[in-house]
């Protein structure tokens, strides 16, 4: 297959590709800056997953917040335009959204069918907010055109673990390997996660089945909550240990870091209803197996940073600057 991905430059796109490539099939990733090259790299594709926009690993100042509305919107708007024109379009569009578009869940399950979007809680704090609206605009730039050839699908993921370095799973372990990996905020919030494996998994089963359109959550089935979670990774660790962070420090840390604490305070508890549902099998559906097998490879291409190196850049991706 030609497979065709748009922000494929960062971390999700970087898994994807290794997985392709393993597949034996052609990979594009298209870059903002060659936006007049997106037309000719979709004609005649069998795929599109779009993965562009402005990372949310930020402070959300007025700036950073138009940049990372605007890039999602525009750059979905504009594939819009352009697989709309194309003679011989993808058969398939997997757009990303987030999981994040569900409201903060401390009593149930969020599913695709069953599962409240959040979106002006008055509790809830502005950015939680803001990041609702950015994914119900950008589902709403994605469906609001539709594309008669090509079939799509709103992609609500999980935060997607792989060992990669400066990865949200590095980043987490970080924190248990500086003995900082106790129970962060009050604990009782949910934590969603995906293994990279069925992320990329889940990708092709999404790609394959074509009765699958609108929008699929990919989570692990057992999203649990923070304290428990935090208590599995270090134990994958090998270390019983960790300072607990409260939300005040939390605070103090995240802006220190020039991120938000919204990533771990908020309580997602999404569930995979219809991956579930078609008997989509994970590989990794519990916490303390997914924990395990991704600190083991963490350690493995930990030891040798130049190992590593070779394994991102190595391949035949095709970049287009
Ligand atoms: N990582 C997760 O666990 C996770 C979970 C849920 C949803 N998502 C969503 O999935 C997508 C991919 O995630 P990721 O972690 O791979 O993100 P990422 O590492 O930040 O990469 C996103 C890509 O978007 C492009 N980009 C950056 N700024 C842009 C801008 N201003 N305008 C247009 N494009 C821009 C970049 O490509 P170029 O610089 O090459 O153009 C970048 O490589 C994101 O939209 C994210 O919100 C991710």
């Amino acid at each position: 297959m030609r497979i065709v991905i748009p922000g494929g430059s960062g971390q999700v796109g970087t898994l994807l590709c290794r997985h392709f490539l393993g597949q034996g099939h052609s990979v594009a990733v298209l870059r903002r800056q060659s936006s007049s090259e997106w037309p000719a790299q979709l004609e005649d594709s069998d795929v599109c997953i779009n993965l562009a926009g402005r990372s949310v690993n930020c402070r959300y100042t007025v700036r950073n917040r138009r940049i990372i509305y605007e890039s999602r919107i525009s750059s979905t708007q504009f594939l819009n335009e352009v697989i709309g024109s194309l003679k011989h379009p993808p058969h398939v569009w997997l757009n990303a959204s987030t999981a994040t578009i569900y409201r903060h869940a401390l009593d149930r399950p969020m599913d695709e069918a069953t599962g409240e979007l959040g979106g002006g809680d008055p509790g809830a704090p502005d950015t939680w907010n803001f990041s609702i609206d950015v994914a119900k605009g950008w589902e709403q730039a994605f469906f609001s055109t539709p594309t008669r050839r090509t079939r799509k699908v709103a992609l609500r993921s999980a935060m997607t673990f792989s060992p990669s370095r400066g990865g949200v799973f590095d980043v987490l372990l970080g924190l248990v390997r500086h003995g900082l990996g106790g129970t962060i905020g009050p604990g009782t919030q949910f934590v969603s996660w995906i293994h990279e494996a069925d992320f990329a998994n889940a990708i092709d089963f999404l790609i394959e089945r074509e009765d699958f359109d609108g929008v699929v959550n990919l989570a692990s089935p057992h999203p649990l909550p923070n304290r428990d979670f935090m208590r599995e990774l270090r134990a994958a660790w090998g270390t019983r240990i960790g300072l607990p962070s409260p939300s005040w420090l939390l605070e103090i840390g995240t802006l220190l870091m020039r991120t938000e604490s919204e990533l771990v305070l908020k309580s997602r508890r999404v569930v995979p209803g219809r991956l579930a549902a078609a008997g989509f099998p994970f590989l990794f559906p519990d916490w303390p197996a997914a924990a395990r097998e991704l600190v083991g490879r963490w350690r493995r291409e930990n030891e040798s940073a130049s190992s590593w190196k070779t394994r991102q850049t190595g391949g035949e991706v095709r970049w287009l600057e």
